[in-house]
């Protein structure tokens, strides 16, 4: 316990853990859209020559999701990456909190003039990932991971996209996303000070294409289920 309250306890290391948490989910991002993209490949991708028991689309994207419940390391990763965001939450609340104690009290004014609208929002970006995430784990996590009510993972993800109300939510969500990311990443590596100058200046750009990128190939899931 003492542990997890040190982790908050000045503003470097809540930066940092801010930082480290953000990047762990971003990485687990790459994966997850890795193994949801199979949802929007055609079957020819899946020779039955080249994979073995698996011959398209249906079968592919269900031995991925029977492999990510049945392969140990993967469970240990999905745990870390419950606690990561669980830490990141807290942490974005105990900053957010401590700033507007610090602008009420010293009545700072701040200048929005060099600052972007998202890094400015990124509270508001973030809580609306936030209700996308719990939405997005109890519609697909939840029914399939923990209560097993549901077997045919690939049947649930493609029914619950047919749905109009549910393609805009992601839509709103997944642009949420972009935009939280493409000042997270910057802001994460900037807060760690793990490069000079004059590579983070490459990484304002590298932030934004990776961004950008993951916003693209998330969104276009939920669009091209729903109208094929
Ligand atoms: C439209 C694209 C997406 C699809 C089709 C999709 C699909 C799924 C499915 C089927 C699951 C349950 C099985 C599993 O654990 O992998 C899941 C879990 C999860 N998804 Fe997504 N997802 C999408 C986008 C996202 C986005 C944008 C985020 C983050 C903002 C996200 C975060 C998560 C998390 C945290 C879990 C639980 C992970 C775990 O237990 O290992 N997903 N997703």
């Amino acid at each position: 316990m003492a542990f997890i309250k040190g982790l908050f306890k000045t503003s470097v290391r809540r930066k940092n853990l801010m930082a480290v948490t953000g990047l762990f989910t971003a990485f687990f991002l790459i994966i997850h859209l890795l193994g949801n993209l199979i949802l929007i490949l055609p079957d020819s991708f899946f020779p039955i020559e080249f994979w073995g028991n698996v011959a398209n689309q249906h079968d592919m994207y269900n031995a991925y999701s029977h492999f990510l419940v049945h392969f140990w390391p993967i469970t240990i990763v999905a745990y870390v990456l419950y606690i990561g965001l669980a830490l990141h939450v807290i942490d974005a609340l105990i900053i957010t909190l401590t700033n507007w104690k610090a602008h009420g009290e010293k009545y700072i004014k701040t200048d929005n003039s060099t600052s972007t609208w998202h890094s400015r929002n990124m509270g508001i970006l973030g809580s609306i990932i936030g209700i996308f995430i719990v939405i997005h784990m109890g519609q697909f996590w939840l029914q399939y991971k923990v209560l097993g009510t549901e077997h045919d993972l690939y049947e649930l993800v493609v029914g619950t996209f047919k749905q109009t109300w549910v393609v805009i939510v992601y839509e709103i969500g997944i642009i949420s996303l972009g935009f939280h990311l493409a000042h997270g990443i910057l802001s994460a590596h900037r807060s760690l000070g793990v490069y000079p100058a004059s590579i983070m200046n490459v990484m304002k750009y590298i932030g934004l294409c990776f961004a950008i990128l993951m916003a693209f190939l998330y969104g276009i899931i939920p669009l091209i289920i729903y109208f094929q």
